[in-house]
């Protein structure tokens, strides 16, 4: 008999006080990055910062092109900075800010950076924790950004 498969996304709606110093400070620095945005074509500035087990921050921002699929969002220019820098990287959690968001709305990021957030969880056999956040308004923290991406093609498919 057919049966029904649910996934199920948990988010929790918080405000920056809410977050720990640790998060904040995340917080922040993807903002900054988002400053450093080339956002020629979009006018739509994005930073990420992300933290690794070791403390690190790395940053990034979205980088644009005239040929558009060229261009990188600023999730996978942390990511890939962060892992070329550390292969053996863990990370922890990404904050990814949007300073001109429309009515204070976070971003969540798009399907091709939840790909490559969900790689890195298998690469690290845990979890990436997602903070999004506008310059002001609600937060959303997702434990696993893997969630984002329920039935995802990943390297199980690939194994003979
Ligand atoms: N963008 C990001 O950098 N991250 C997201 O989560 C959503 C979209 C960028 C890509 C492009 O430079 C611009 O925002 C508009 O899509």
């Amino acid at each position: 008999m057919a049966k029904e498969e649910r996934f199920e996304v948990r988010c929790t709606v918080t405000e920056l006080d809410e977050l720990s110093a640790g998060d904040r400070e995340l917080v922040q620095r993807a903002g900054q990055a988002a400053l450093g945005a080339y956002a020629r074509y979009s006018h739509f500035r994005v930073g990420a910062a992300l933290r690794l087990h070791s403390g690190e921050i790395v940053a990034g921002s979205n980088q644009e092109n005239a040929s558009f699929p060229a261009g990188i969002c600023a999730e996978r220019t942390a990511l890939h900075a962060a892992m070329a820098a550390h292969p053996q990287g863990l990370v922890e959690a990404m904050a990814i800010v949007v300073p001109d968001a429309p009515q204070g709305r976070p971003v969540s990021p798009c399907g091709i950076c939840r790909q490559a957030l969900a790689e890195q969880e298998s690469r690290q056999h845990g979890p990436v924790r997602l903070i999004m956040a506008a310059q002001n308004g609600p937060i959303h923290v997702l434990e696993r950004a893997g969630d984002l991406l329920p039935w995802s093609f990943d390297a199980s498919f690939l194994k003979s």
